[in-house]
């Protein structure tokens, strides 16, 4: 079955869990705003192939993990697209949560998906839950305080700010956990895939920041030029275009190179590959080749 086929499957179970009953129609159509149609959904794609090269012995567990860190990414666009953080109006091509459905309703959205996040796991983990509970713990870790997201988020309130740190939190904790989880819903140890996540993560949000320059609202689906406005630091703020380019494609090698020897080591490269291609700016593709 097509890892796609399976993500989506696992996310639509999870919407139905937490929209079933008579809930509050608005909020309940405000989560599928949030969710449907998914953007490419790489931490789950991530977090699959890693359960798969380990031997995916329990899919159940992988699919509900996978379900659930995609809908805490999900929950955390709708709290960053808010007036408080960036203040955006469109992501994944329409109207932010809070634009379609106002404020309240999306601070709702992003605190009910996050809470599906974890009901998921307990949901989908009863067939082991002592991989359920490590797959809780992982979760946690890399959203909240003092890693995850919202310690990333936090570091936009502060005056001096580390960028690698900035990055790590903001960004590479969901790739880091996409790796880890997969590696403990397939039962095994978590800590040789760490570094092919956080290297992924690192890649990612440079790209991200290089789209932020380079790309408009028409191919991004949201706005950009956003860094500068908002004074954040980027990769292109302290390394400029050329150098944040170089750095991505760095990253990129490195993380092949991290991959654990495995039966899944060369499904995986590709993956990265694949990752890649994507990720670096198409006239600059030379490490994605
Ligand atoms: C956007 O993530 C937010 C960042 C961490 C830079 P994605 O680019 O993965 O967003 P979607 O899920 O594909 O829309
Ligand atoms: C979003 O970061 C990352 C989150 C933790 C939500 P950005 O604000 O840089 O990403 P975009 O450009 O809005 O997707
Ligand atoms: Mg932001
Ligand atoms: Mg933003």
């Amino acid at each position: 079955m097509p890892l796609s086929t399976r993500i989506e499957g696992s996310i639509e179970r999870a919407l139905a869990r937490a929209t079933s009953g008579l809930p509050p129609p608005k909020l309940a159509a405000a989560l599928h705003h949030a969710v449907k149609p998914g953007g490419a959904r790489i931490r789950p794609t991530i977090l699959l192939s890693v359960a798969m090269a380990c031997g995916d012995d329990r899919p159940e567990l992988s699919d509900g993990a996978a379900a659930a860190l995609e809908l805490i990414h999900c929950a955390s666009l709708v709290h960053d697209d808010l007036p408080c953080f960036d203040d955006a109006e469109t992501r994944r091509g329409k109207p932010s949560v809070h634009r379609a459905y106002g404020e309240a309703l999306a601070v709702l959205a992003g605190d009910s998906l996050i809470v599906q996040g974890f009901e998921t796991l307990a949901e989908t983990g009863t067939s082991d839950p002592a991989r359920a509970l490590r797959l809780t713990a992982e979760l946690a870790r890399h959203t909240g305080m003092p890693h995850g997201i919202c310690a990333g988020q936090g570091w936009e309130s502060e005056e001096v700010v580390d960028l690698a740190t900035y990055h790590r939190a903001k960004t590479g904790a969901l790739f880091t956990a996409a790796t880890r989880m997969g590696a403990i819903a397939a039962g095994q140890d978590a800590e040789p895939w760490t570094e092919l996540g956080a290297r992924i993560g690192e890649a990612f949000q440079v790209a991200d920041d290089l789209l932020d320059v380079m790309q408009g609202e028409a191919d991004t689906g949201k706005p950009t030029g956003q860094d500068a406005i908002h004074g954040r630091p980027s990769a292109v703020a302290t390394y400029g275009v050329d150098g944040a380019i170089r750095r991505l494609e760095d990253i990129l090698s490195g993380a092949i190179a991290s991959i654990p020897a495995c039966a899944g080591e060369a499904m995986l490269a590709e993956m990265v590959h694949r990752t890649a291609k994507r990720l670096v700016p198409a006239h600059h593709a030379t490490a994605a080749e």
